[in-house]
């Protein structure tokens, strides 16, 4: 196998998604597992005080994948902590990267997860893919807090984002080949 899914979830949607990628593309998979339970509230104090998070000890060799499949929530437009952690002690083992998310979605956002990826791996990912939660959602329930923080996906909603998923699945099977 040369590709690999590593992903975090905290409240399930990126799971599901790592989940359904894995069932499309050759892959093995693997879950970051942070060493304490993490709350809600944590998310929002990692943010404030600049805080990472602590991780598990990896335990594959990424090294020898040539494609590397990030999935991870977004947290106040940034990457979620645990993700960031594990960039950070990885980020020489990586080959091609490419980074997908399930997300509340924001104009722009797309952009600062680039940048923010660029800067921790010195190298510029392959691929960003948002999917957007607020796409799934009636127009009067977009952007409130109370319907986007707590909207858990299923598979039935990735039939609305089949054709990003398809790019972006088209991308790292095409990325790198000879052609
Ligand atoms: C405290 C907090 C902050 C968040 N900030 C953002 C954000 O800035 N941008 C965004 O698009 N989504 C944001 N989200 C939404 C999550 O990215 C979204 O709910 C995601 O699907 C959760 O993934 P998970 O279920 O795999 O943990 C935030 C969620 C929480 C709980």
């Amino acid at each position: 196998m040369d590709t690999i899914i590593i992903y975090y979830s905290h409240s399930g949607n990126n799971n599901i998604l790592a989940e359904e990628l894995n069932k499309r593309i050759k892959s093995d998979i693997y879950k970051i597992s942070e060493l304490r339970k993490r709350y809600k509230i944590s998310i929002l104090f990692d943010s404030l005080f600049k805080r990472n998070s602590k991780i598990e000890n990896t335990n594959i060799e990424i090294k020898k994948y040539k494609k590397i499949i990030l999935v991870s929530p977004i947290w106040d437009c940034s990457i979620a902590t645990p993700m960031k952690s594990f960039l950070e002690r990885e980020k020489n083992n990586l080959e091609k990267y490419f980074f997908i998310t399930i997300c509340n979605g924001e104009i722009g956002q797309k952009e600062k997860i680039m940048n923010e990826l660029t800067n921790i791996v010195q190298r510029k990912p392959e691929n960003v893919t948002e999917l957007w939660i607020n796409d799934l959602l009636p127009k009067d329930k977009q952007n409130k807090i109370r319907y986007t923080f707590n909207f858990r996906i299923n598979r039935q909603d990735f039939q609305k984002f089949e054709r990003k998923i398809c790019a972006f699945i088209q991308n790292v099977n095409n990325c790198g080949d000879v052609i």
